[in-house]
């Protein structure tokens, strides 16, 4: 299991909220640099995505209830409270992040988001809780994969819908490239700004080690949703996999 301090003591887990405790500070400016800002329409079109989903399920946005799990410093929950659902939750293992997230809450006006500390792993919600759980950028980091999917499924309502964005493994030149900027690039970028460079260590090896395309639709189905489909995104950098219950 691929862990962000590989010589030192601890499960995957205490590493993880340790690693994103120490880089918060700088997460978001990193975040937008390191992806050129594509990140902010990747997590945009997971919105529109789910807008589209709650049409077709004939539920008013402002009935919707969501979960964002692994919310961290709460970009995806933010770019969802623009079409104002009734409720906006988000969970995140790791108290520095959370604290960003409720500061920029503060900024935004947008105080009717709840950060909430929890473990994805463990959600502290009742079962048939809400409409959408999304999640960008975070199954990567559980230490159960299965366990968060099916923790995600349970809180879920019937007729509900998963929203998981991740990194996937681009194919091709795209590939290549991919390779080249992951492995070499990208570390030597986090050398010279990351507050841990080791995170961004982590990035790529986490993202080489992790299920995508079809596996991670296997996983998905497995754990209990009735339809699972992904699309790729910027040539499969990154996928967007939706299920529902
Ligand atoms: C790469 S950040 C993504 C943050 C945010 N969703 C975004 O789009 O920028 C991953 C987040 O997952 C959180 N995380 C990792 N494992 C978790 C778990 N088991 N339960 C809850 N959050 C977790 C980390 O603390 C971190 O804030």
């Amino acid at each position: 299991m691929i862990k962000p301090y590989t010589d030192q003591p601890g499960s995957r887990k205490e590493q993880v909220r340790q690693m994103f405790n120490t880089i918060a500070g700088k997460y978001d400016f990193l975040n937008h640099f390191l992806s050129l800002n594509t990140d902010v329409r990747w997590r945009r079109k997971v919105s529109r995505i789910l807008r589209k989903l709650a049409r077709e399920s004939q539920i008013p946005l402002n009935q919707l209830e969501i979960l964002d799990v692994a919310t961290g410093t709460g970009d995806m929950a933010f770019e969802m409270a623009k079409f104002e659902p009734a409720s906006i939750t988000g969970v995140d293992i790791a108290e520095e992040m959370l604290a960003i997230a409720r500061k920029k809450a503060e900024q935004k006006g947008l105080l009717s988001i709840t950060f909430l500390s929890g473990d994805s792993e463990e959600l502290d919600f009742p079962e048939q809780k809400f409409d959408f759980v999304t999640v960008a950028f975070g199954v990567r980091n559980y230490e159960d994969l299965e366990k968060g999917i099916s923790e995600m499924h349970r809180v879920l309502k019937p007729g509900g819908h998963l929203l998981i964005l991740e990194f996937s493994q681009p194919s091709g030149i795209m590939g290549s490239l991919y390779n080249v900027y992951s492995k070499r690039i990208l570390p030597l970028l986090a050398r010279m700004f990351a507050a841990d460079p080791r995170a961004y260590q982590y990035l790529p090896d986490s993202i080489f080690a992790f299920p995508h395309g079809e596996k991670m639709k296997k996983l998905l189905l497995e754990a209990g949703f009735s339809k699972s489909y992904y699309r790729k995104m910027s040539g499969g950098i990154v996928s967007l996999y939706v299920s529902g219950k």
